[in-house]
Formats: structure tokens, C-alpha cells, sequence
């Protein structure tokens, strides 16, 4: 079993986090529950921003907030050092509300709408990452209309995709990101940034997967990205002062996941940057990246109670827990690899073979296939770790389901950072119309 931050089996044989007892946060919080290591989030946001420091290079560690977007986590980004990525009204609102400055918020999507961007505007965000030429022109326009100047980044295709394994160094030009760089898209939208009364172009972004275990993407990418800076400068006489390179770092979510340390990431990034610029005597841009899941992902862990299990004699036995894909849909959509642990009797030792299943109504539902468990009972816990990326953040009301609570946990305390839903969240927007509304019976 590998236990991630500062996760460990206590003297009780109980699952700690943060130096709280599970079975004491699921008495106080209920299940499922999201729990948070608030000092993993904290180190990992600082191996990113350390190991940048090293470089020497002008960087900012941007953190991509789709991956968990509630305040108290913008709060931690902010004291980290971090800018922020949104892509929705939702996570701006989010952001602003938290307090998190503007002036370090990036805005991210293919289809803004007016509204987003005339809201990011008035709130006056560091920098919209401009998707297409539909966008560039309708910002340009919006902006003229309230008089700003906006900065912006063009979001370009490289060219690179990264399949967390190999490259495909020709097969991104399909994907509805973008300007292709390939096609002298890229080349146009540049030429059309420049001339928009009303932006000013800082360089260009680039985004090329995501769960990567290697350096090779990265690098390739900033091969590319600097050789179009290089005949930009040369043929528009534009100097771009920024280069985004987007997230995509690894995380380990089961045995054989082999990602790299941060820094090796951020390592290969400037070395290949600082060549490619040095060789053209062209200017070293600043940096921005883009990290999500490398943040918070190994930080998270799901504690759910197990409640029946169905045995099929020779077949599989199903276990299931009070949650699912309602607050992880994952492995439904991703068919992605958990690992877990009996949280309550964390020492016992492993001696049958069990599936965990989800409470929708649906067989997809299932969280984890062929998982080593002592024998469980109902009313035991089940932790599943590395939840913290894109689990609360793609959490559904599925079959009205209430989403869990969400806790940061540190130093031995537990604070509730996102409460969980109550029945009436769950019916609070739905209206029934006069016609359906139940008549008084007349006599
Ligand atoms: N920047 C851009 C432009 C992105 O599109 C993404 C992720 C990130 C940064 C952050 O990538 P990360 O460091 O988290 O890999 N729902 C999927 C992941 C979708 C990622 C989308 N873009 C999942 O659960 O695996």
C-alpha cells in the first residue's frame, strides 16, 4: 500500500490524514467525504514553484482550477504563490469571490461566452488565453467598448500529442483547441493579435495532455513554440515575452503509475527553452505553466462506508459503498485505476478479492474491479486515495445524489470547506408550474 503526503496507519490500525483519524472525520462529516492533505497540496504547489526558482527564469506556476474549484483552494493557491487558471464563469466567480487577486487569473475555453468575457473584463483578470478567431474578434470588440486593453496569450496546437506514453508529433491539428501551428493558422492569428486595437499580445500557450510520466511532449512542444517565436520575430518584428506550456504532469494513482519528480519537468522545460532561445539569440520569455491534477490530485482521498456486498459463488464479489461515480465518474468515463484501503482496520491483512461498486443505478458504476481487501463488513470504511483531481469537480447529482462534503485536513485539524448537499439543494431549483400544482379538492 502506498500512502501518499501525510497519510498513515495509526496506532488503532485507523487511516490518518493530516494527522486526523478517518473514522472520527466520517463520525463528524459523514461519508462520502472528500478529504484533503492541505500540506500535500502545499508541497507540490512549492516543488513547482522551487523548482522553477532554480532556473533563474521568470515563471509564473499558474494552478488549472477545473481539476477542484472551491474558495478555500483558491485561498491556498493564492498564499502559494500561484496564478490561476478558469475556464467558466463559474470558476471566476469562484476565484473572485475567494478574494484570489485578478490581476493573476488566466481565462481558458473555447467558447466564451460575451457574458464571461464582459465578466472578466469588469473584474480586470491578468490575461485571456484566446482560443479562435471568433473570440479574438468579439474580446477585441468588447474590450474597445469599455475601453481596456487586454493581454492575451494565443492558444496554439503545437502539433504534439502526448497519449501519456508516446508522441505523436503530427496528430493534434484534430481537436477543437486552438490555432494549428502546423497549417499557418497560428502564423495568422498572430498577425491579427497584432493588429486588434485593443489586445496586447504577451505570446502564445500551448497545452499537450494531461496524466504525462515524460519529458519528451514538453520538450518537443517548446521546440516548436520557440522555432514559431523565432520566425515571428524574424517576420512580423513581434517579440513574445511569454510562453505558456499548460499542465499535464503525472500523478501515481496505483502501482506502476511512474510519474517524475516536479522538477524534472520543470528542468527539461527551461533547459530546452534556454537552448532554443540562446541558439537564435532570442530573449528568454517568461514561463507560465499550468498545473491541475499534479496539485491536488494525490492530496485527495474519498472515504466512503461500505454498506452490502453480493457474492457470485466462482464469479466476482461486489462490494458497495454509499457513493460512486456520482462523486467520481472516472472510472466510467476513463476506465481509470484507483487504489484503496479498508480505513478502519488498515492492518488486517488482505485476504480476498473484491469489486467496489457504486450506489447509482447503473453497472457502469463501478469505482474499483479486483481490489485485495480483508474481509469487510457493513458499516467498515473504504478510502480511496488520489481523489483530489477532477472528482469533486466533475461530481454529479446523478439519480439525485447529494454531492459529499469536501474537509482540508492539517496538523491534526479538520476544516469543512465545502458542506455537504442537503435534500432541499437538491430539489432548490426546480419549480412546478400552476397547472401541475396539486388543487385543493372542492366538494
Ligand atoms: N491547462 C489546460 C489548457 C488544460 O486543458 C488542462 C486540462 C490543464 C491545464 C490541467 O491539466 P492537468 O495538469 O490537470 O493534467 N477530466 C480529465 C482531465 C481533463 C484535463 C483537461 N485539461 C480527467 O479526469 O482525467
Amino acid at each position: 500500500m502506498f500512502l501518499h503526503g501525510t497519510s498513515r496507519i495509526n496506532a488503532q490500525g485507523h487511516l490518518e490524514i493530516g494527522g486526523c483519524d478517518v473514522t472520527d472525520l466520517a463520525k463528524e462529516f459523514g461519508t462520502p467525504l472528500y478529504i484533503v492533505d492541505e500540506t500535500l497540496v502545499r508541497q507540490r504547489a512549492r516543488e513547482f514553484t522551487e523548482a522553477f526558482r532554480k532556473t533563474g527564469l521568470r515563471f509564473q506556476v499558474a494552478y488549472a482550477s477545473k481539476a477542484f474549484c472551491v474558495m478555500a483552494m483558491c485561498r491556498v493557491a493564492e498564499e502559494e504563490g500561484m496564478s490561476l487558471d478558469v475556464v467558466s464563469d463559474g470558476e471566476l466567480h469562484t476565484a473572485l469571490k475567494a478574494g484570489f487577486p485578478a490581476e493573476r487569473i488566466h481565462f481558458h475555453g473555447n467558447n466564451k461566452t460575451p457574458d464571461e468575457i464582459n465578466m472578466a473584463l469588469d473584474a480586470n483578470i491578468g490575461c485571456f488565453v484566446v482560443d479562435n478567431f471568433t473570440e479574438m474578434q468579439l474580446l477585441n470588440s468588447l474590450a474597445q467598448e469599455k475601453g481596456k486593453t487586454v493581454n492575451v496569450l494565443l492558444r496554439i496546437t503545437p502539433g504534439v500529442e502526448a497519449h501519456t506514453h508516446d508522441y505523436i508529433s503530427t496528430g493534434q491539428q484534430d481537436s477543437k483547441f486552438g490555432f494549428d501551428l502546423g497549417n499557418g493558422t497560428a502564423f495568422r492569428a498572430v498577425e491579427q493579435a497584432i493588429a486588434a486595437s485593443n489586445l496586447k499580445l504577451l505570446g502564445v500557450h500551448s497545452h499537450i495532455g494531461s496524466q504525462i510520466f515524460e519529458v519528451e511532449g514538453f520538450r518537443m512542444a517548446v521546440e516548436k513554440i520557440a522555432a514559431f517565436a523565432i520566425d515571428i520575430r524574424a517576420k512580423l518584428g513581434e517579440t513574445f515575452s511569454v510562453i505558456n506550456l499548460g499542465g499535464g504532469y503525472g500523478i501515481r494513482y496505483v502501482e506502476g503509475d511512474t510519474p517524475l519528480p516536479v522538477g524534472q519537468y520543470v528542468q527539461a522545460i527551461s533547459d530546452a527553452m534556454i537552448s532554443s532561445c540562446k541558439a537564435a539569440d532570442f530573449p528568454l520569455p517568461e514561463i507560465w505553466i499550468e498545473p491541475g491534477r499534479s496539485i491536488v490530485g494525490d492530496a485527495g482521498t474519498t472515504l466512503y462506508t461500505i454498506g452490502t456486498s453480493k457474492d457470485i459463488p466462482g464469479v466476482r464479489k461486489y462490494i458497495a459503498v454509499d457513493g460512486g461515480m456520482t462523486d467520481n465518474p472516472r472510472p466510467a468515463l476513463y476506465e481509470s485505476k484507483y487504489d484503496a484501503l479498508l480505513a478502519n482496520r488498515a492492518n488486517d491483512e488482505a485476504t480476498e478479492v473484491v469489486s467496489i461498486a457504486g450506489k447509482a443505478c447503473e453497472s457502469g458504476d463501478m469505482l474499483i474491479w479486483d481490489l485485495k481487501l480483508p474481509e469487510s463488513k457493513s458499516g467498515d470504511l473504504l478510502a480511496v486515495f488520489c481523489t483530489g483531481a477532477y472528482n469533486y469537480a466533475m461530481a454529479s447529482n446523478y439519480n439525485r445524489i447529494r454531492r459529499p462534503a469536501v474537509v482540508f485536513v492539517k496538523d491534526g485539524k479538520a476544516d469543512l470547506v465545502v458542506a455537504r448537499e442537503s435534500h432541499e439543494d437538491i430539489s432548490r431549483n426546480d419549480l412546478i408550474p400552476e397547472r401541475l400544482r396539486k388543487q385543493a379538492v372542492s366538494r
